[in-house]
């Protein structure tokens, strides 16, 4: 399974599922990583990983332009899953039908719960008890694809915002790479919103 990773900060994600594929939990090969920002660690994560690391400049193109050229490149690697781990830009609607069903995206709260940024923030100013993250396919809406799986995660009475944020990110951690690791089995199956595991 080709995977190309798409990140546009410090990468703990990718940094997560380059260990596991080197810890062979995990049976992919990372192809590329792709990043809009040319300080991203991610894209230190992956030149030490030997890992192609590919900045693409957005300011230099207008946002459906920039799309357009970030879908071609990733087409030059052939990937089977494009894998949002922390990339900041909203992909237009005809970069994901160019790509059904073949991204991914982690996000740190219990969807359809705390869609958009700062969802760890979110979730603890609005004192839920329970918190979590979501890996879901990415359609054309934000944080609104048919999810493949979510792990739970404690909210503590004594937390502050970044103590519930740590707990989520290592669940994070975890969960990415498993779910990859089923679509590499090939066990995910999608019926309209409805995805199941064999
Ligand atoms: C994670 O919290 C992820 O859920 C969200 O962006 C953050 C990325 O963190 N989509 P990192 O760059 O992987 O450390």
């Amino acid at each position: 399974m080709r995977l190309i990773i798409l990140a546009s900060g410090r990468g703990s994600n990718l940094q997560s599922i380059i260990e596991s594929v080197a810890n062979g939990k995990l049976a992919a090969t990372i192809v590329a990583v792709i990043s809009d920002n040319p300080k991203a660690y991610a894209l230190e994560h992956a030149r030490r990983a030997n890992i192609p690391a590919v900045f693409l400049n957005s300011q230099e193109s207008a946002r459906g332009k920039f799309n357009e050229i970030l879908a071609d490149t990733i087409e030059t690697y052939h990937p089977d899953y494009i894998v949002l781990a922390g990339y900041m830009r909203i992909l237009t609607p005809a970069f994901v039908e160019r790509f059904p069903m073949r991204i991914l995206n982690i996000h740190p709260s219990l969807l359809p719960s705390f869609q958009g940024l700062h969802a760890q923030r979110q979730a603890w100013k609005y004192g839920v008890k329970v918190s979590g993250c979501t890996v879901h396919f990415v359609d054309s809406g934000l944080d609104s694809g048919p999810i493949i799986a979510q792990r739970a995660v404690e909210a503590k009475d004594d937390d502050d915002e970044d103590a519930l944020a740590e707990r989520i990110l290592e669940q994070e951690h975890l969960l990415y790479s498993e779910v990859l690791q089923l679509l590499a089995e090939g066990r995910v199956s999608v019926n309209g919103r409805k995805v199941s595991i064999k």
